[in-house]
This record gives structure tokens, sequence and C-alpha cells, in this order.
């Protein structure tokens, strides 16, 4: 029908400005190992996210599928797909925000730290190419072990010279909606009316919820307070045996890692009082690492917050009597896996 206008070029045929037309001004977001488990649920997440202007979609595999597919959800967020080494620097050019969950997961019987040989290497060629091509993105890493990544990334900064503490922060948040979860089961609340800090490291008993400053205020019987540990501190190996072999968390750890990166995004557009628990280089205790609450701003982590008064669980390295060692150390552990 010659009086039928002209059909518009396809959108994803014009350059993304015209796309982001009218829109508020957002971050550009790189989610890298996007074709994974985790990876797939958080592109979708961060598509949803209104702060998000570009979305980069990086993996060494199968990219240009989750792309396609993700970019028919009719969000502002203007979505590219990048696939392959080569394409590295094209995918992380001018990100604000990098977030990794790249690498393999747990299988039954694996622990994260079984996981090193492996996602070292591919976190360490991940980060060399921050370091490249948007040396000044805040980076939330999720690969793990997460105690030991995020060491591996600041070595890998500091050499190519681009290492500033408060842009690196490992991804601890899945430890914190457990605990969030589980304690709200114990009290029969609500979880999001709950807020558990989980200090430490992210590996078994490296993870110490602290359920003395639960908020809101309540107390534990000492069964509670063991019961609540132990899940906690197992969450994750609850869901690698329960996937049997197909993997480990990834839908809750998408969720959890899209929470955080937007906290991330809230605290750089200059929110005020933007608080999570993030695993970061650190003084408050004598290890180089560890996780507490820090408080997010334009630059990351602009501040980390003391870990406040802990009980005698929560504190005392081991002092406990026969048969009780496990519980009652959990401090001292702590301070001994994440030096490791
Ligand atoms: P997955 O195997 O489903 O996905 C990993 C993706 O990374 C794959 O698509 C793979 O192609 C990609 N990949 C591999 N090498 C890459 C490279 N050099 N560059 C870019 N992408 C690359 O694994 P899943 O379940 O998504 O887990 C990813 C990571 O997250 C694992 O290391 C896992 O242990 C970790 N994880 C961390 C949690 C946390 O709380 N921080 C919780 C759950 C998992």
């Amino acid at each position: 029908n010659p009086t039928r206008p002209q059909m518009e070029e396809p959108a994803a045929l014009r350059p993304a400005a015209c796309r982001a037309k009218g829109g508020a001004p957002g971050f550009k977001v790189a989610v890298v190992g996007a074709a994974g488990g985790i990876g797939q649920s958080l592109s979708l997440l961060m598509k949803m996210n209104p702060l998000v202007s570009v979305l980069h979609l990086y993996d060494v595999v199968n990219t240009p599928g989750v792309t396609a597919d993700v970019s028919h959800m009719d969000t502002s967020a203007v979505v590219r797909g990048f696939i392959g080494q080569q394409q590295l620097e094209a995918a992380l050019t001018g990100m604000d925000l990098v977030i990794i969950p790249a690498g393999l997961p747990r299988k039954p019987g694996m622990t994260r730290d079984d996981l090193f040989n492996k996602n070292a290497g591919i976190v360490r060629s991940i980060c060399e190419g921050v370091a490249k091509s948007c040396p000044n993105a805040i980076v939330n890493l999720i690969s793990n072990p997460v105690n030991s990544t995020v060491p591996i990334a600041a070595e890998v900064f500091k050499r190519a010279g681009t290492y500033c503490p408060k842009r690196l922060l490992g991804v601890t948040t899945l430890d914190v909606a457990r605990a969030n979860t589980f304690v709200a089961e114990v009290l029969g609340v609500d979880p999001r009316e709950v807020n558990v800090p989980v200090v430490g490291g992210h590996a078994g008993v490296t993870i110490l919820p602290l359920l003395s400053q639960v908020s809101p205020p309540c107390s534990f019987t000492p069964d509670e307070i063991s019961y609540l540990t132990n899940r906690i501190q197992n969450g994750g190996t609850e869901v690698v045996e329960a996937k049997a072999g197909a993997g480990s968390a990834t839908l809750s750890m998408a969720f959890a890692a899209a929470k955080f990166a937007d906290a991330c995004l809230r605290g750089m557009r200059g929110d005020a009082g933007i608080v999570e628990c993030s695993y970061v280089a650190s003084e408050v205790t004598e290890l180089p690492f560890f996780a507490s609450k820090v408080r997010l701003g334009r630059g990351g982590a602009e501040e980390i917050l003391p870990l406040g008064p802990l009980n005698d669980f929560e504190s005392r390295p081991g002092e406990g009597e026969e048969g009780a060692e496990r519980e009652h150390s959990e401090g001292r552990v702590v301070h001994e896996q994440v030096r490791s």
C-alpha cells in the first residue's frame, strides 16, 4: 500500500542513543559470564533495572541467543551482546559497573576452593580486560571462591596500576539473603522486614551471620543460633546437593547479585545511606580482605563500617567445652580460612 507510512527501521539497527531518548541518565553495566546459570537470570534482572541505560552481555559461548532473548523485553536498557576473548575489550569499554558471574560452579562433594585453579585464570583474564578497557568501573565479583578471587583481582589491578580498593567488591549478598530468609522463618515474619549482617568470608565457616545484630532486634535460643548459623553457612551446599550435579545456586544468586548491583548503582547515583555487606579490602580485622557492612557511594565502597558489638559466640576464638569446639570456634576459623 503506497499510502501507508514507511516502516521505521528496526530499533536494533538504529544507534543506541536514539532508543534512550527522553530517558533519565542511566549507567552502563556489563555482565561477564552472561550465558551461564547465574548470568542469564542476572541479565534479565539487570534489563529490568531502570538505572541501567546500556547493558552489555559477554560470555565465551552462547551470548547471541541470550542477547536476542533479553533484548525483546520492553524496558529501557539497550542490550548488546559480545562473544569470545576478542570481543572482551568492546564489551567492557565505557562500562560503569562490571558484574562477573563467570566460571565453574560447584558439584556435590566440592568445596568452593576446588574451583580455584580454573576460576582464578578466568577471573584474572577478565580483570585484565577491566583494567585495560574500563579501569574506573566498579566491579562486583561473584565467581567462586570469592575469598580468593577478590584478592586475585586486586593483584591484577595492582599490576596494571589501576587498583582502587573501593571499586572491587566481592558479592556475598546471597549469604545475607539466606540469613534473612531463614531467620524470618524462625521468627515467623516477612523476610523483607529482616536484616542480618553476615561478615567474614564466603565459604563454609568463614560465613558468620551476626545473629546478635539482627534488625528488628530479637533474641534466639542457643538451639536456634546453632541451627541458623549452620544452615546459613551451608546454604550453598544445600542447593548444590539438591541440584545433584546440575550446578550450584543460580536463581537466588542472580536475585542477590541484582539486588547488590542495584544498591551499587543507587550509591553511584549519589543516594545516601546505602549499606550492604560485601567482601572487600578491609581494616576491620587484621585480615587484608573481609566481608562486613560497607557504605556504597559514588566511588564504590566509600566506607567500611565497624563490626559492631559481637557476642561471645561470634567473637570468641575457640574457648568452648569439649564437643562444642566447632560451634564456639567460628571466629578463629573465619580468620584462618579467609587468610588461606
Ligand atoms: P555456569 O557454568 O552456569 O556459568 C558460568 C558461565 O561463565 C558460562 O556461561 C561460561 O561460558 C562462562 N565463562 C567461562 N569462562 C569465561 C570467561 N573467560 N569469560 C567470560 N565468561 C566465561 O555457572 P554459574 O552457576 O552461573 O556460576 C558462576 C560462578 O558463580 C561460579 O564460579 C559459582 O561458583 C559462582 N557462585 C557464586 C556465588 C556467590 O555467592 N558469590 C553463589 C553461587 C555461585
